[in-house]
């Protein structure tokens, strides 16, 4: 009795420090090494996220949108629906209407246990490639900076360009991340950073670019 309690204890102990599971229905939900799990919707579909896993504090945490052009809060929310899936103890999120400026990270975390989270990537194919933005660089650390040309979809990163005052920087692409754009070192540039113009280019839509 008293060692089927205490494999009753350790079950229950294992099985909190399991992480929850985020997963879409509906769509297909794929995997990169480079960027983990990830969806692909059009927009004005309608996205529903899972969140399944032994707590009963589970919360979905939203991208930071703030700098998306189009991105309306108020709108936002109103696309938006959060419900406990009573029947499993699961939470369900639903967007409707979806527009690219909702391109972003989707996690679900435990509020007691913040680390005890999974998170899927969503990219909602708009008219751009890339996510208008109305901020043109992102200071990153002390050393670097970002130029956030966030896709809208998931490109091959090869056809993604770089360029500084209309120079095309070799290379650049492994700095590139789809989820935050490209790393700059502050260094290369010294004082003259803010004096440049960098611009993304996806190669196969020439006219798709971003300027900052
Ligand atoms: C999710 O967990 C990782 C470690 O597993 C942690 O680094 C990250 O900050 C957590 N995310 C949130 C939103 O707390």
């Amino acid at each position: 009795m008293k060692v089927l309690l205490i494999i009753l204890l350790l079950v229950y102990a294992i099985g909190a420090t399991r992480p929850p599971r985020i997963d879409v229905e509906d769509h297909p939900v794929q995997e990169h090494d480079s960027i983990g799990k990830f969806v692909e919707l059009k927009e004005h579909q309608t996205i529903i996220f899972k969140c399944s896993g032994p707590h009963d504090d589970l919360e979905f945490k939203f991208p930071d949108m703030s700098d998306h052009k189009g991105y309306n809060e108020v709108t936002y929310l109103n696309r938006v629906e959060e419900v406990n899936d009573d029947d499993l103890g699961d939470r369900v999120l639903t967007i409707t209407n979806v527009q690219q400026s909702d391109t972003g990270a989707y996690s679900c975390i435990s509020l007691e246990q913040s680390s005890l989270n999974d998170t899927i990537y969503v990219f909602v194919h708009g008219e751009n490639t890339f996510i208008p933005s109305i901020i043109a660089m992102l200071s990153y650390g002390d050393e670097d900076v970002m130029v956030p040309c966030r896709t809208t979809m998931f490109v091959d990163k090869n056809d993604i360009e770089l360029y500084a005052d209309g120079q095309l920087i070799k290379n650049a692409m492994k700095n590139y991340d789809h989820r935050f754009g490209y790393k700059i070192d502050k260094n290369i540039y010294d004082e003259k950073l803010s004096d440049t113009r960098f611009e993304c280019k996806y190669k196969k839509e020439p006219n798709q670019r971003v300027f900052s």
